[in-house]
This record gives C-alpha cells, sequence and structure tokens, in this order.
C-alpha cells in the first residue's frame, strides 16, 4: 500500500520507513517507567512510614484504611473497598450481587480478560452485546437485545478513558430489574453528564495496575452507595470474616469471601497517587487537547468525539482514519507510524474476546462445561460465535480496523503531543488519495 501516494508530492516529506528523517528519534515517556509516571518523595513518605511501623497487612495498618475512607470521600459515595487488582474489584462487585450460578451477565467484547474472568468464576454466563462504533463502549440498544429471562447484572466498560452512556445503560438495567456494575479500570476521574463514572451504577470498580490512571504496581477498588453491597464486597475480599464482630477468638465466616487484601505498601502509594489523580487527568486532557487541535483539518483524520456529555480521560489517544480519503490500512498506518518514532499501537487484543480459545471450548473448570451446561442449559445454547457483534469484531479485526492509538500520559511535554500529531499528519498526507 505504500506506493500509493497523491497530493502535491512536493509538499510531502519522505517517511521514516522509506528512508527519510523520523518526526521523532527519542523515546516517549511511558507509563512502564519513572518519566511517564509521577512517582516520588510523597509516595516515599508515606512508604516508609508504613516500613517502619512494621505492620504490612492492611487489618493491623492504617494505610489501606485511609484510602479507603479519602476515595470514597472524593467520589461521594458511601464506602470502599480495597483489593489487589482490577480484576479483585469486579470479583468482589460480583461476589456481592445475589448471583447464582447459570446467571447471565451482559458486558462487551472489547475489554480486559479482568472484566470477564470474575463472571465465569462465580459461575456465571458473560453474554456479549455489541458496542458503539465511535466511543468503543457498550451499545444500550444491543445491550438490551441480550436480555433473557436469566439476565442479572450489566457490567459497563468505560473503554479507553472515555465513559459509556451510563443513563441508557440504567434506563435498560431499571426496566429488566439487572444490577448495574461500572468497570472504571481505564477511566478513572472522567465523567458522564457531569457525574463520576462509577458513582452511576450499583457498584464502580478501578484498577491500579501499572498502566491506569494512578498505579500501586497492582491493585484495585471497588466503590458502592449502597451500605449492604459494600459490606458484602468487603466480606468477599476478606475471606467472609466480618473482623470487627469480636467473638472470643472464634473466627465466623459469614458468607464465601477469597482473600484479595491490598497490603499496607499499595495502600500508602495508593494515597500518595489518588492525591495526584486530577491533576493526572488535567495534564492527558491537555495533552489530547493540543493533538485534537493540531490534527485539526488534516484530511481523513478523525479525533475521539467531544459531546458535552462526556468528559474522557483518555487512557490512550484514539485516531480513526476515513479509508475513502487516504488509501493505508491499520497494520500499515502502526508500522509507519512507528518508524517515525511514535509508539502508535491497536486497539486490544485484535480480537474480540469472545474469540478466545476458552469460548470456543467452553471449559474452564477442568474438562467439564460448567456453567455452559448447568441449570438447564445445553453448551450449544450459549453463543459465542464469530458474527456475534459485528461492530466489535470489525473495530477489533487490524485488517479492518480504522483505528489505532498513540499513548497519553502525566509526563508527557506539549512538545511530544505536538509531535506525535504531526508524524499522524506526515503520514496522512503520504497516504492521501488522489482527489478524483
Ligand atoms: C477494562 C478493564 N477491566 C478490568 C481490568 C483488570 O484490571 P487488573 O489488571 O488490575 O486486574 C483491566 C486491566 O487492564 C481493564 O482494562
Amino acid at each position: 500500500m505504500r506506493e500509493k501516494r497523491s497530493v502535491t508530492p512536493s509538499t510531502i516529506q519522505r517517511l521514516a520507513i522509506d528512508g527519510g528523517t523520523p518526526v521523532r528519534s527519542r523515546p516517549f515517556p511511558t507509563i512502564n517507567d519513572a518519566l511517564g509516571r509521577r512517582l516520588g518523595a510523597e509516595e516515599l513518605t508515606l512508604l516508609t512510614e508504613v516500613i517502619q511501623s512494621g505492620q504490612l497487612n492492611r487489618n493491623s495498618g492504617t494505610k489501606v484504611a485511609a484510602l479507603e475512607r479519602v476515595w470514597a470521600e472524593a467520589f461521594g459515595v458511601g464506602r470502599t473497598v480495597a483489593s489487589t487488582s482490577g480484576t479483585a474489584a469486579i470479583h468482589a462487585a460480583l461476589g456481592a450481587l445475589p448471583l447464582t450460578p447459570g446467571d447471565e451477565v451482559i458486558t462487551t467484547p472489547i475489554t480486559d480478560w479482568g472484566t470477564v474472568g470474575p463472571i465465569l468464576a462465580q459461575g456465571c454466563i458473560p453474554v456479549f452485546a455489541d458496542v458503539d462504533p465511535r466511543t468503543y463502549c457498550l451499545d444500550p440498544k444491543q445491550v438490551e437485545r441480550r436480555v433473557t429471562g436469566r439476565t442479572r447484572a450489566i457490567i459497563a466498560v468505560h473503554l479507553l478513558g472515555f465513559p459509556c452512556d451510563v443513563d441508557a445503560l440504567l434506563d435498560v438495567a431499571r426496566r429488566h430489574d439487572l444490577f448495574v456494575i461500572e468497570d472504571c479500570a481505564q477511566a478513572m476521574l472522567a465523567r458522564w453528564r457531569g457525574r463520576l463514572v462509577g458513582t452511576m451504577g450499583d457498584l464502580g470498580c478501578f484498577s491500579l495496575q501499572q498502566s491506569k490512571v494512578i498505579t500501586t504496581g497492582d491493585g484495585g477498588i471497588t466503590i458502592a452507595n449502597d451500605e449492604n453491597l459494600a459490606a458484602r464486597a468487603a466480606l468477599f475480599a476478606d475471606k467472609g470474616w466480618p473482623r470487627a464482630v469480636r467473638q472470643e477468638g472464634r473466627r465466623e465466616h459469614r458468607t464465601f469471601g477469597l482473600n484479595y487484601r491490598m497490603t499496607e505498601l499499595q495502600g500508602a502509594v495508593g494515597l500518595a497517587q489518588l492525591a495526584k489523580a486530577p491533576s493526572f487527568v488535567a495534564h492527558r486532557r491537555r495533552v489530547a487537547g493540543l493533538v485534537s487541535e493540531r490534527l485539526r483539518g488534516v484530511p481523513g483524520i478523525i479525533t475521539p468525539p467531544l459531546s458535552d456529555e462526556a468528559d474522557p480521560v483518555y487512557w490512550f489517544y484514539l485516531v480513526t482514519f476515513d479509508p475513502a480519503v487516504l488509501s493505508v490500512d491499520q497494520p500499515t498506518f502502526i508500522r509507519t507510524l512507528r518508524a517515525e518514532g511514535i509508539p502508535a499501537n491497536h486497539v486490544h487484543s485484535g480480537e474480540v474476546l469472545y474469540l478466545q480459545e476458552l469460548f470456543r471450548r467452553k471449559q474452564v473448570f477442568g474438562t467439564s462445561h460448567y456453567p455452559f451446561d448447568y441449570a438447564g442449559r445445553r453448551v450449544d445454547d450459549v453463543d459465542y460465535r464469530r458474527g456475534l457483534c459485528p461492530v466489535a469484531e470489525e473495530l477489533t479485526d487490524p485488517s479492518r480496523s480504522r483505528s489505532f492509538l498513540l499513548p497519553c500520559n502525566e509526563g508527557m511535554s506539549d512538545d511530544d503531543a505536538v509531535e506525535m500529531a504531526d508524524a499522524v499528519r506526515k503520514v496522512a498526507e503520504h497516504y492521501a488519495r488522489s482527489p478524483a
């Protein structure tokens, strides 16, 4: 495809992939190194306090409890439960719900495994609904099409830092008596119609893994307004053991639970990071704004959707291109940008989740087909065939996708933003089709 060039060739710069000078020769700050993260004196001070206290476990320490309290204040919710990962946070949320094996939970096929693994761990069936091509988030109409008599919950994923249409999803949930869990792993502090994501559904879940808006290396937070749900999530994350209830040394395990306790070391880092979160998000929005401004008017390039309703946090910056204007495919665009020194990437795994081997085999627990053949269901009743969610399949198929991601993090400078945009412009100009 690289031969196809058009518009005023004299003004087009030679691509780095063809031997030209790359737009960028220095590495970018990334979320995996000190340049792209703001970890420093504040985290060290709190970590030192933990080490000096000798209390590394949350049940004897103070930092995780403080993190839960400050997080609840920041989000204006009743209670939060800290855990070991975003996956654990979602598992604790599902564990708090009155779910029975064989129940169905509707979610998106474009997400991390951490969204769906816990559904299966609870013996429930993940049901995949298609997404909105503009936002990559669940399409509420498609969600409603998937509701059956066995549906109990929706997990709405705010993907890539972009908020879902939560009101429309809540409306579906209300009409069908479903619980809503918001998966905010990629979208901490994003807002939908002015409200923080995570605070609108029954439960909200966050990840503090290395790549997320704030990090403790790994970690998770579940939030809820309803005291009963929050208490059940807390029990689920700590062996079903209500430690506040002292019974003369007797242990009481009230409900099923696992050990998903966050350590004091994570709690210390989390507290320091939480205080910085608003500045990180403001910075991400600034970087994204600069890229969008610089890309304005570049033929064939579509910047992330802006609306009065959605206030995204740009976990990554999503670029979409118009194949009617640009004669290029997604893998070539990404490869060409990488040669220009820009770490562009595809969106998620290049495949919707239900096409993964595990769903094709429908085997989660050893050689059994549980829960797919449980509660009167036949294994084939559960549909994970290609074609199930055509929009999501197209968006994640490199040969048909028209989008890719640029990095966005709190360590990026204005120059970084400008250079990313200039590289996209350079590549787009190279591949512009001749006017008809
Ligand atoms: C949308 C989404 N949900 C859940 C998770 C799971 O989080 P963790 O990796 O912390 O378990 C992730 C992590 O990448 C995610 O992006």
